[in-house]
């Protein structure tokens, strides 16, 4: 074995054995290992039926089933199989098994055996059916509540005065705004996840989106005396997505008011080859025990006050796909601060 392929061999993340024309093993890579709790030097030279003795789900041996150096001339790969380890100090683990069998005319000279742990997939698949039922519960509690009031309104009409029925109505148009929202956020979250999101940069003046940010919260009737926001120093010319810096700048500050208290500072200066923002208030902050889960998807760290918990989560998708970081920590006053660094970026294109 060269050097290079025994690089290659260590790195793989799947195990991977290899046997020679007389069903030797000549190669166990540290995957391999691994998942079959056994030293390679321990494999190499042994059958390979005897390191790794597989049986499918009805309990067959599954070398006496496929049988590759005897079997189909023609068979270059057997396609992956969840099969089970019947012996040996793996015994009873679940592997996702694949072969390639590699010929010389119809003579078979290695067979190369890659082997996958299943726990890893099934936490992936199970992840997701975690976010299936949390989504279904989210989308649920609004629903409820908007067929509730309008079946009421529908089946009473003559009973309620204008004032019970406008306050109706308005929990109905606010839980349809949620669900809007909650869909939206989603759409955010699936392109994060399969990393599609689509960046379109342009020079960015970043003081103008915290103050337009800023602007759309007092004319919607925040006072304005609850924002201080200070841009220090030069910036370089800062390539962005304006929409997703807008959404990130929205989303800080909204947490700012919503879950924090006091003034809301927003700080925006150059940091080593790009840009600094820091967006601060006065609340109870960030626990420094549950600062680094307040990134992932649907925390909201017990508090219900109306969001979804997966702000926070777009918002670093979208910073990182600038390039970016994002942390935090306390500010001065003790309230939660956020702090994310942009990279200055380049024109998508040279003109
Ligand atoms: N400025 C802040 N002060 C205190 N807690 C915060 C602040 N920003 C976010 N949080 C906490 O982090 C959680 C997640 O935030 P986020 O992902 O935006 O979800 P949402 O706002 O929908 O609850 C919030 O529910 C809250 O508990
Ligand atoms: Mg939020």
């Amino acid at each position: 074995m060269t050097d290079l392929d025994k690089a290659a061999y260590d790195v793989l993340p799947d195990g991977v054995l290899v046997a020679d024309a007389s069903g030797t093993v000549v190669v166990l890579n540290p995957a391999a290992e691994r998942l079959l709790s056994t030293p390679a030097d321990t494999a190499i030279g042994r059958d390979f039926r005897e390191v790794l003795p597989l049986v499918d789900e009805q309990g067959r041996d599954w070398w006496a089933c496929t049988d590759p150096y005897e079997g189909l001339a023609t068979r270059t790969r057997q396609p992956e199989r969840r099969l089970q380890v019947s012996g040996g100090p793996a015994e009873h683990r679940d592997l996702l098994v694949t072969a390639a069998y590699v010929r010389d005319g119809s003579r078979l000279t290695h067979l190369v055996i890659a082997l996958r742990d299943t726990r890893t997939r099934e936490r992936i698949e199970r992840s997701r059916a975690d976010l299936v039922s949390t989504v279904a519960h989210e989308l649920r509690s609004p629903l409820t509540s908007v067929k509730g009031f309008t079946a009421t309104l529908l089946a009473k009409w003559d009973r309620f005065n204008d004032e019970q029925k406008k306050l109706m109505l308005t929990t109905v148009n606010a839980d349809a705004d949620r669900v809007t929202r909650l869909l939206s956020e989603l759409l955010d979250v699936s392109r994060i996840d399969a990393g599609r999101l689509e960046m379109r940069k342009q020079v960015v003046d970043l003081e103008k989106v915290v103050n337009k940010c800023v602007a759309g919260r007092v004319a919607s009737g925040e006072p304005a005396d609850r924002f201080v926001v200070s841009v220090a120093g030069e910036l370089p010319e800062m390539w962005l997505d304006p929409d997703k810096i807008e959404q990130v700048v929205g989303n800080l500050v909204e947490n700012a008011l919503r879950h924090g208290d006091g003034t809301v500072t927003v700080q925006v200066r150059p940091a080593d080859g790009g840009a600094e923002v820091t967006v601060g208030d006065e609340g109870e902050g960030i626990p420094e025990e549950t600062a680094s889960r307040v990134f992932t998807r649907f925390w909201r760290g017990g508090n219900r006050r109306g969001g979804t918990g997966l702000g926070l989560y777009i918002v670093k998708g979208l910073v990182e796909a600038h390039g970016g970081t994002i942390e935090v920590g306390r500010s001065p006053s003790g309230g939660a601060q956020f702090r994310f660094l942009l990279p200055a970026g380049k024109p998508p294109f040279e003109v």
